[in-house]
């Protein structure tokens, strides 16, 4: 029988089994960050401060990580967010994470930039299905879209603020690897250097479905993500306002998340604009380079909206340990990118299981070893946030634990 572990024991033994299998520009957009990956690897460290205070001798032999989204029961407290990059990773890598998803039960959502059909995904990875959208300038094309998620069924639309423009990413051009992804002097080394890659993905596609395309796009932009003429000018969408997630309101009728919110005001629109839930993200720091991480501004924006909206929190989960404390400060559910992509890359739906099932175990182990049974009992009672190693300067993160402690004394 095959070993369900694949050699991965954490979700940095899958992104090495990734590194090992993509070429090298490939590897890079999915891993890295932008500019000086300040958001980067301070997603990371963001996480690394805040410790447990952990409760003993509590009964925890039954424990639970089911939780209530939406109205409706997961089993686990994670959702695969969206990234439009695992059928690059992988032969048909977007079905594969989506079986994967629905196999755990879990939301997958499906990113408008990814290469499958959303339809194709709704038909061959029935689960619970959410739709990622950007939205373009030319709105009625945008509208064009929603109304395709619509009609496939999907319980969830998320549209994604935090790109007024593209974000700096110069070892993509360095890489000569970015969006659409074409053959050229600059990437060709990498790619040949990985002829499993090469063969099993690229080649794969070029003799059975084709290049991939866009294929959540409109027919009239849909353009071959080899080819040079991709109409850069219809991804624009710099000229986006709140009315427009006003409009988006009446247009969906299911589930609507605002995706990309790291200020307390910008919640507080997101539910005066008919919002149900909003996404506390920095993009996993592949956006504005000098964000915040987003779970040290999770708590102010609970404290804003959290009463009006479901709250989820995503970018530098790596660890089970993460999950826990993104809960703990009060978010609902949290959003997987990377993790779930370097498991996709690995070995698609298997590697993808694989990363779900390694944050499920070490969810699970965490919960025991802190004492705390079910995750919704979980709280700020469990964190313990360390000082600054120098005693300087004040960590953001207990900052934001300060505004939890009043909100709970308020309420
Ligand atoms: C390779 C890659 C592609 C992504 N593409 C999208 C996208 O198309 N739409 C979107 O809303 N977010 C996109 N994201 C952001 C993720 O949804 C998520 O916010 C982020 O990955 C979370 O950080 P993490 O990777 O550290 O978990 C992408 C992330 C990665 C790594």
């Amino acid at each position: 029988m095959a070993d369900k572990t694949l050699g991965a024991y954490n979700i940095a033994d899958l992104r090495e089994l990734a590194r090992r299998r993509l070429p090298k520009g490939m590897f890079e957009f999915v891993d890295r960050g932008t500019e000086d990956e300040l958001a980067l690897a301070n997603n990371r460290t963001a996480f690394e401060r805040i410790k447990f205070r952990p409760r003993t001798l509590v009964d925890v032999s039954g424990r639970n990580q089911e939780i209530t989204l939406f109205g409706r029961k997961s089993p686990l407290p994670i959702v695969v967010g969206p990234t439009g990059t695992a059928g690059l990773l992988w032969y048909q890598g977007e079905i594969g994470l989506a079986r994967a998803a629905a196999a755990a039960g879990i939301p997958f959502t499906v990113a408008i930039n990814s290469m499958t059909a959303m339809e194709t995904i709704a038909e061959q990875a029935p689960g619970r299905l959410w739709f990622q959208l950007y939205m373009w300038s030319d709105r009625a094309l945008s509208h064009q879209i929603v109304a395709r998620a619509k009609a496939a069924g999907f319980e969830a639309l998320i549209v994604t603020v935090d790109g007024a423009v593209g974000a700096n990413r110069e070892y993509g051009h360095r890489n000569g690897f970015e969006m659409p992804f074409r053959l050229n002097r600059r990437n060709v080394a990498g790619v040949l250097a990985r002829p499993g890659w090469l063969f099993g993905v690229l080649l794969r596609y070029a003799v059975t479905s084709g290049i991939p395309r866009f294929e959540n796009y409109p027919p009239e932009i849909m353009d071959k993500l080899t080819a040079r003429t991709l109409k850069r000018s219809f991804l624009k969408n710099d000229s986006l306002d709140w009315n427009d997630i006003r409009t988006l309101r009446k247009l969906w009728p299911g589930v609507l998340m605002v995706k990309g919110i790291l200020h307390p005001q910008d919640a507080i629109l997101a539910a005066d604009c008919g919002a149900d839930g909003v996404i506390v993200s920095n993009h996993g720091g592949r956006m504005l380079d000098s964000a915040p991480a987003p779970i040290e501004v999770l708590p102010e924006i609970l404290d804003a909206a959290g009463k009006r909206l479901t709250v989820m929190v995503d970018s530098g989960v790596r660890r089970g340990a993460d999950v826990v404390k993104a809960l703990a400060l009060g978010a609902q559910a949290v959003l997987i990118g990377r993790a779930t992509l370097y498991g996709t890359a690995a070995a698609g739906e298997a590697g993808a299981a694989r990363a779900i099932a390694i944050l499920r175990e070490e969810t699970d182990r965490v919960m025991a070893l802190i004492g705390a049974c079910d995750v919704a009992a979980l709280n700020r009672e469990f964190l313990h946030v360390a000082g600054s190693p120098r005693g300087t300067d004040r960590p953001a993160v207990e900052t934001a634990l300060r505004s939890v402690e009043a909100l709970t004394r308020a309420s």
